[in-house]
Order: structure tokens, then sequence, then C-alpha cells
């Protein structure tokens, strides 16, 4: 039995930013109630023309994180790829990438976890690796939200959260004999599917004619969210899956040197922090800057935490999401 080590770290945010003040132009909204119930203040939206697109903006990410792990995409043996916006509906973005990175015909997992499958893919790539299946496993959260929200009035309850990015890590076989990903911990509830939520192509809400003939008038393919029901559960799903990780390696809250959670909304990272009485230096937030880019805000916070030198090698990083499903779950890693 192997242990696995995250070896390379990436992230790529399109330049378009886009402020809560640009947003009012749009829906009757203001930076005030923003910033008040979420702590945003911008994100980023890709912009009609620069070339992004979620397998364009996972390549940027991960080509990074290759190079920060000294490897070439030759060296990869097996791709994850989370995500809620591949740009096809099928295939999903992990052959696009394997394709973008000229890499050879190894395998390519899409994971549909949302705002928790960036925890999801890494426990993937960590179980592949720890049976010494595979040495070098790419593992990317990217997200396109700014192509599939209502803009409008309608919508803003959803469409001012969501920001686009990508990140992505690289799961490798440990061969320091220190430290690496300890263990991951991962739930779901699917009672609670509908209350955050999009229907999908072959749904009888995706009817061509639908979309067609009246785009602007029919919700049911835009994501809809019930917004407190979603606050309280993942308030309470965040801390006992922290916990649960922490219990299963005889570690306390004490012991943690950074705690990443998903960027789902700065209220509930504060009530988290609060809850577990966890200093500011214990807890990255960037959702200021990149609002809620689901699968890919965490490894891209990661990413700016470790670019930061807020992680060091002994740290004790957690990880943590929650989000649609409901889909909850924890990654306790030794950098
Ligand atoms: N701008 C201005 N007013 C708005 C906006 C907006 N963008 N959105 C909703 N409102 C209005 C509503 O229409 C409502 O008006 P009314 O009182 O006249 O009916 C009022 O604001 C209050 O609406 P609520 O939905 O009750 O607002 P709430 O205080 O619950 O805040 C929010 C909404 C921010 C979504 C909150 O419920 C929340 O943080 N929920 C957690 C969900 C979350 O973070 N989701 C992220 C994705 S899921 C994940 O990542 C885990």
């Amino acid at each position: 039995m192997y242990t696995s080590k995250i070896t390379g770290l990436g992230h790529y945010v399109p330049e378009n930013v886009v402020t809560n003040d640009d947003l009012s132009k749009l829906m009757d909204t203001n930076d005030a109630w923003i910033q008040e119930r979420t702590g945003i203040k911008e994100r980023r939206h890709i912009k009609k023309g620069d070339g992004n697109s979620t397998s364009v903006m996972a390549v940027k990410a991960s080509t990074i994180a290759l190079e920060r792990a000294n490897l070439k995409p030759n060296d990869i043996d097996m791709i994850v790829f989370a995500t809620l916006s591949p740009d096809m509906y099928f295939p999903g973005g992990g052959v696009e990438v394997q394709e973008m990175m000229g890499m050879r015909t190894i395998p390519a997992l899409d994971v549909r976890n949302q705002c928790s499958g960036f925890v999801y893919a890494l426990s993937v790539a960590d179980q592949f690796v720890k049976t010494g299946m595979y040495k070098n496993v790419l593992v990317i959260g990217s997200e396109n939200h700014s192509g599939g929200l209502d803009f409008t009035t309608r919508g803003r309850n959803v469409s001012v959260i969501f920001g686009d990015g990508a990140g992505a890590a690289v799961v490798s076989r440990n061969e320091t004999g220190k430290g690496g990903i300890l263990s991951t911990h991962l739930h779901s509830e699917g009672q609670h599917k509908n209350e955050l939520s999009l229907r999908g192509p072959s749904t009888e809400y995706w009817v061509p004619e639908i979309i067609e003939d009246n785009p602007q008038e029919n919700i049911p393919y835009y994501p809809v969210m019930n917004g407190q029901f979603v606050f309280k559960h993942a308030i309470v799903r965040f801390s006992e899956v922290i916990k649960e990780g922490l219990e299963a390696n005889s570690l306390a809250v004490n012991d943690i040197d950074m705690l990443i959670p998903h960027q789902a909304n700065l209220r509930i990272s504060q009530f988290i922090q609060h809850k577990m009485k966890l200093t500011d230096d214990q807890v990255f937030n960037n959702i200021q800057k990149y609002g809620n880019t689901t699968a890919a805000s965490i490894p891209i916070a990661l990413t700016e935490a470790w670019e930061e030198g807020k992680i060091k090698e002994g740290n004790l990083v957690v990880l943590a999401a929650f989000g649609s499903g409901f889909t909850w779950g924890s990654a306790i890693i030794r950098w």
C-alpha cells in the first residue's frame, strides 16, 4: 500500500472582472445586498471571444500544476475532472483535456458532484495512487457558470453568487515517506436533490421547443436554489465532516494549520470558523474576488494559499466541501 501526495498545484481565472455594480446594470440588485449576504465583491466571467471554456481553463490550470510537479503530460496516468458545466453534455471534459494536452490514451473520468466535486475527485485519485495502480493522477475542477445563468432579476438569487475559473492538482505516489493525503471522507443525501439543481437534457423540461421559442421565459434550464435551506444544511455538514476527518486521524481542531472550505458563501465559511473556534490564520477565503466557482473553488483557493506561503511543509491542511445533491466531503492532508 502506497500513500499519495499533492506534488503540483495551478489555477486560472478569466481576465474579465465583473463587479457587483456591473451586475446591478443587468438586474435589480446592488453591491450592499450581495456583499452583506455572500461577501462577494467581484467574480470573473468568460468573455465571448476570449477563447476560454471549461476545458480550456482546465488545461491552463493543469499546465501550471504539471510544471510545478516537474512532470510532462505524458507522465500523467489518469485524469479526474470535476465539473457541473462541461463544454459538451457528453462526452465529459476529461477527454478534452486528454486531447488538448496531447496525453497518452490514459483513462479520463468526469465527476459530477458540483461543489464537492473536487474533494470527490481527489478521493478517487488518492485511491488509485494508494493501490499502486497509477503513479500520477491529474485532478481538475473547472467551471464556466457565466454561460448558463439567468442574469435577469428573476435569477438574481443564484446568478450573483457564481463565477468562472479552474484549479488543478497533481496527485502522485508519495516517494518522500512523509505526510501526504491522510484520508478522505465522502457523503450524500439525495432526498434534498431538488433544493439546488438544474434539470437536464433528456428530461421533459428540456424539449427543444421551450429553448428555441422563448429562451428568457423558461426557468427549467437555469439552476434553482433554496438558499436558506442550503445554508442551514451546509453549516451542519461542513463541521461534521471536518470533525469526522480529524477524528479518523486522532487529530483535533487545534491541529489544523489551514482549512480551505469550498467557497460557497463567505457567511458559511465565517459561521464554520466561529462554530469550530478557528482563528483567521487557520482559514483561507477568496470568494470575495472570485465568487463561488463550485468544483474549482477549492483548488483555486488551495493554489492561492500555497502561492502566498500560507501552506508549508508539515502543515495540516483540511479541505471541506458541501453542495448540490446534497453531497459533502473532506480531505485531511499533511503537506
Ligand atoms: N439582490 C437583491 N435582492 C435579492 C437578490 C439579489 N441578488 N436575491 C434575492 N433577493 C431578494 C429576494 O427576492 C427577497 O426579496 P423579498 O423579501 O422582497 O421576497 C430578499 O432578497 C431575501 O431573499 P432570500 O432568498 O430570503 O435571501 P437570503 O437572506 O436567504 O439570502 C442567499 C440569499 C445569499 C442565497 C442565502 O440564502 C444564502 O447564502 N444561502 C446559502 C446558499 C449558498 O451559499 N449557495 C451557494 C451555492 S451552494 C454551495 O456552494 C454549497
